[in-house]
């Protein structure tokens, strides 16, 4: 069997056809055409008024922070579990990362830890979606409400997920997504910033466009600023992408069914939870093993790629990383977010691309049992059914 990825698109005669125009004809007069388009239906598919297409999911948290005027002594909240591109756009603009703990079923911002990190400084919140999960966002927004800060969501792994009815990114004063060749819907690199607040919006399409207003004199620039554009290539694939995007949805939620059917009752496993009322559309398919049989996740993912299983580990907390070294809140993070530092050494992000099959999840997962099997102590799985009968 060929080696299985870790994660991958699903690209159709549509999307090429889709290139292909933008490619011959998205020039000239026409330059913008496939942009519009996709911006337009991006924006009715969430339920916002305003989206802005751009290169790259980390540009569009650049310019949430830049348009929100966050800058030098201003403190954001991220959780402490996240990809980097959620808080290196805060030191872009000179404000301070505060990393808070995250809760231990959805695995995104506890609600609690963002509470007692906030300080008079405390500008804004980014909370994270992570893995396509969707953190409890009424509590965020009346602990934002309380304090009066922005809310920037960064949905960049749960294009498709769902709080209570309403889309993933629409939840915040600004959502932000990534379509990055591994994401659910793909443009090779490519992001974008929704928004329903007119001034945001008119703030970001200056921001990202050397500091020239839209509807301004040619090459009149009030500020400096930066440039960040998607090309019409991008944007045709985009679009494609988006028009299938239900089954691209629908597909990873069938990927993950078959690995909680083929896993379930396995013990020492926990995979992605989807919380009451929300919708997770299981990005990359997650398991955390029982730290009690020692298999840390870098051990695991070496087993697994001995059999041709690629994965990735769970994140690590971003207070742990050597780029946060140097903040005394990172030290601070470390010894507070025991949920983070807890579940991080044991998470492995299974194969979850949209070229998954029934029988390629089989695969991981019968290899994952062996594995698993093998590491486990003797009485291991009677203790667990223990501790289950204790619960219920
Ligand atoms: C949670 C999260 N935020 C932000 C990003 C940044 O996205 P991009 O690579 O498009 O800049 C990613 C990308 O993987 C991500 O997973």
């Amino acid at each position: 069997m060929e080696k299985i990825p870790v994660s991958g698109p699903s690209i159709t005669e549509k999307e090429i056809a889709y290139v292909t125009a933008a490619v011959t004809a998205a020039w000239y007069g026409q330059a913008n055409v496939f942009h519009q388009r996709f911006e337009e239906e991006f924006a009715a598919y969430l339920g916002v008024r305003y989206a802005v297409a751009l290169p790259s999911c980390t540009a569009a948290l650049h310019l949430a922070l830049a348009a929100l005027g966050i800058g030098p002594g201003d403190e954001v909240i991220v959780p402490d579990i996240t990809w980097i591109a959620t808080a290196a756009p805060i030191t872009y603009v000179g404000a301070t990362p505060v990393f808070a703990d995250i809760d231990p079923r959805t695995w995104c911002l506890s609600a609690a830890s963002l509470e007692s990190c906030l300080t008079g400084r405390t500008k804004a919140v980014i909370p994270v979606d992570l893995y396509g999960s969707v953190p409890d966002m009424d509590a965020m927004s009346a602990i934002a409400r309380r304090h009066n800060l922005a809310v920037i969501e960064d949905a960049a792994e749960a294009i498709g997920s769902e709080y209570h009815g309403r889309k993933a990114g629409s939840l915040g004063d600004v959502g932000v997504f990534s379509f990055h060749g591994s994401k659910t819907m793909t443009t090779g690199e490519g992001g974008m910033l929704v928004t329903d607040r007119e001034d945001l919006y008119q703030r970001v399409l200056a921001l990202r466009d050397h500091g020239r207003r839209p509807g301004d004199k040619m090459f009149w620039n009030t500020e400096v600023a930066f440039k960040y554009k998607m090309s019409s290539m991008q944007a045709a694939l985009g679009l494609a992408q988006l028009e299938r995007l239900e089954e691209l949805v629908e597909h990873k939620r069938r990927i993950f069914s078959w690995y909680r059917r083929e896993l379930s009752g396995v013990a020492g496993l926990t995979l992605n939870y989807e919380a009451p009322g929300t919708k997770n559309t299981y990005w990359m398919v997650t398991a955390i093993i029982d730290p009690k049989l020692g298999l840390a996740k870098e051990d695991l993912l070496e087993q697994l790629g001995e059999y041709g299983i690629d994965g990735r580990p769970f994140f690590h907390p971003l207070s742990s990383l050597p780029a946060y070294a140097h903040l005394p809140r990172a030290r601070r993070a470390r010894q507070r977010n025991q949920v983070a530092y807890n579940l991080s050494p044991w998470g492995v992000n299974l194969p979850s691309g949209l070229n998954m099959d029934e029988e390629k999840v089989a695969y991981v997962c019968q290899t994952l049992k062996r594995l698993l099997s093998l590491a486990i102590i003797p009485g291991y799985q009677e203790s667990c059914l223990e501790e289950k009968r204790a619960v219920l």
